[in-house]
């Protein structure tokens, strides 16, 4: 496992962007695995600026989102489908039909879950790119005694609901389901790349990666992947830089 640390917040949204458009430009067809939630949103916007600067063509890319809210449509401004528009598909070239989120207004969930995975089986992801809740979660993979495979419906803990509480007017109207790509299809994907931010995280982020592996802390089972690359911002890792683990620092 690869830690890295940076001073600022563009370096290491330059970085990860330049993670996954080296993977862009090198591969035929190449398969990402994206997230959402605050973590992610300076990487997609450097990543727009650097594929527009550079002219990388996103036409031969496909993307998987981790999840989706249930009973959200797709223009209601907090979905994950919104969100992914508007910070990244829309600035690029890539087709519509190539870029998946779980349907959390599908009729039938659970057939949901099962077209979601067989996408997955049969367009196995290049990289994941993760962001980690407070609790551990990764996706909305939420803490718990046993964890699931693959795509399936999750009931969200209070605690998830009140952190997302800030992006709609009111935890009211938080949806307490979601649609989620399972611990499993995440541990497939051939990297994976987990990022945080600010000091809030430091301590979970310590827990899931050196702690014990446990499906209490479902980021901790990220131990157990080949090839993960953690980008942490000075806050973040500031545990790690306390007890003198090594850890490569970025300067600018
Ligand atoms: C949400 C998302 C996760 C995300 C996490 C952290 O619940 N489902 O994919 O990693 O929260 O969000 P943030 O980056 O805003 O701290």
């Amino acid at each position: 496992m690869k830690i890295k640390v940076f001073a600022g917040q563009d370096e290491l949204d330059r970085y990860a962007a330049g993670l996954l458009l080296h993977i862009v430009s090198q591969q035929e067809r190449p398969v990402l695995g994206l997230a959402t939630g605050s973590t992610p949103i300076g990487i997609y916007q450097a990543m727009v600026q650097a594929a527009s600067q550079s002219g990388l063509s996103f036409r031969h890319a496909t993307t998987y989102n981790l999840d989706e809210y249930v009973g959200l449509a797709p223009d209601h401004e907090q979905s994950y489908r919104y969100y992914m528009e508007k910070h990244l598909f829309r600035h690029l070239d890539i087709p519509a039909s190539q870029t998946h989120i779980p349907d959390g207004r599908a009729v039938d969930l659970q057939a949901e879950c099962r077209r979601y995975d067989a996408m997955l089986a049969a367009q196995p992801l290049d990289v994941q790119l993760l962001g980690i809740g407070h609790n551990g979660h990764i996706g909305f993979n939420e803490p718990a005694e046993e964890l699931r495979s693959g795509t399936h419906v999750v009931q969200l803990k209070e605690e998830t609901r009140a952190a997302n509480a800030r992006f709609f007017n009111h935890q009211d109207e938080v949806p307490d389901r979601a649609l989620t790509m399972g611990v499993g299809s995440i541990l497939k994907a051939k990297q994976i790349i987990l990022v945080a931010r600010g000091a809030d995280k430091a301590q979970i982020v310590k827990q899931a990666l050196q702690g014990p592996i446990t499906t209490r802390v479902p980021a901790s089972l990220l131990q157990t992947h080949a090839h993960v690359t953690v980008l942490l911002d000075r806050d973040a890792g500031r545990e790690w830089m306390e007890d003198g683990t090594k850890v490569e620092m970025a300067h600018s």
